[in-house]
């Protein structure tokens, strides 16, 4: 049985990438040896600043939060459209994440609600580049230097995209990097801290790693054959030689990957231009996306509707993100009443990605064009 179904994104990996692994097979570092410290050197070149690798965007966002040494009492700043790890990763230092609404049009934090939104007790803003569009920096850097806070990149999303030529990842005080298989490439799960900062990193290296001062493989090169004093507390966010090259294979073609995503988003954006009650997204000024998901809104009629007329015609479209504080375990603890956020609220019920992925043929791109255009017309408007 063939199946023509079109998904909303696949791994742009390739079955050559397997040949990749071989190197850890035949030497057997497998974890944190050679090819970690070469994945996060081919990753800084791209972020524009140093890399610590990771088990995840979460638990880089939490190593960075940790490192800056917010806890119990502190408040973050994080945009109430989000993936709900943005909140889990304040949430996991004991701090407690302050929501915040969003801009209607490029869907990330609103610079200005955020400055409201400060108190004697905030410590850091996220700015989460959501799908790949850079968050409002310029605004937000103001207001932590107006403030003295931090300022953390949330780039789970977007690896490859810029801001007036600066990369994510080097646009705030840290950033985190997601290689989930949703993201522009990946390591089947995997992260990487970014950062200027040389404190924070040493303390980031130790705290991935058991807050071991040495990893093995340096320990195993300088011929060292004792434990180094564990003086962090520490987690185990380290990721291994596998995912690594893995990730390496993928980095080679980064410029391909990107190119490919580009030019799919720019094919959207000319063929589904004029459409009544469908809002393509938006780029600030300055702005390069890597198009990690390309979320258009759906207004005036049942976003559901319109899935379910797509999924007929055999095409995935899923719910591009959540109103973080109204999930299951923010709703109390956050407070949240109907109608706080207006924006984000509005998008946690139009928002829809539609497919965009490195192998979408153009046939099947089209197939998403007309099978959108359909589903507009033929979902009645709501009264
Ligand atoms: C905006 C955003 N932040 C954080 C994450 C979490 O990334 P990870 O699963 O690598 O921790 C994701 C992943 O989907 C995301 O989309």
């Amino acid at each position: 049985m063939t199946d023509n179904r079109i998904p909303v994104a696949r791994p742009p990996l390739a079955v050559d990438d397997l040949e990749a692994l071989r190197p850890a097979f035949e030497s057997g570092w497998i974890t944190m040896g050679p090819a970690v410290q070469e994945f996060e050197a081919a990753v800084a070149r791209v972020a524009g600043a140093e890399a610590v690798a990771t088990t995840s965007a979460t638990s880089a966002m939490h190593l960075a939060l940790l490192a800056w040494g917010i806890g119990p009492g502190d408040e973050v700043i994080v945009p109430a459209y989000t993936f709900v790890a943005s909140a889990h990763a304040v949430a996991q230092t004991g701090a407690t994440p302050v929501f915040c609404d969003v801009d209607p049009r490029t869907m990330n934090i609103d610079a200005s609600v955020a400055a409201a939104a400060v108190t004697t007790r905030t410590r850091a803003i996220m700015a989460v580049h959501l799908f790949g569009t850079p968050a409002p920096i310029d605004a937000l850097r103001q207001v932590c230097s107006t403030h003295d806070l931090w300022l953390l990149e949330d780039a789970a999303c977007a690896l490859g995209s810029s801001l007036h030529d600066t990369p994510c990842g080097a646009l705030g005080d840290a950033a985190a990097f997601s290689f989930h298989p949703r993201k522009v490439i990946t390591t089947g799960e995997g992260g990487m801290l970014t950062s200027g900062d040389a404190d924070l990193l040493v303390r980031a290296r130790a705290q991935r790693n058991h807050g071991a001062g040495m990893s093995a493989f340096d320990r195993h090169q300088l011929g060292i054959g004792v434990y180094p004093s564990f003086d962090l507390l520490g987690f185990n966010y380290r990721l291994t030689d596998l995912q690594a090259r893995l990730g390496l294979a993928q980095m080679a073609r980064l410029d391909a990957i990107l190119a490919e995503r580009r030019r799919q988003a720019a094919r959207y954006a000319e063929t589904l231009g004029g459409i009544e009650g469908l809002v393509l997204p938006s780029l600030p000024a300055g702005a390069v996306s890597c198009w990690q998901s390309f979320a258009v809104q759906i207004r005036g009629r049942s976003r559901t509707a319109v899935q379910d007329h797509l999924a007929a015609a055999g095409i995935s479209a899923v719910e591009s993100c959540q109103l973080v504080p109204a999930l299951g375990y923010y709703a109390t603890r956050s407070g949240y009443v109907a109608g706080t956020f207006p924006a984000a609220e509005a998008l946690a019920r139009d928002a829809l990605s539609i497919p965009l992925f490195v192998g979408l043929a153009e046939s099947d791109q089209e197939r998403v064009v007309v099978g959108l255009r359909e589903a507009m017309t033929a979902v009645a408007v709501a009264a």
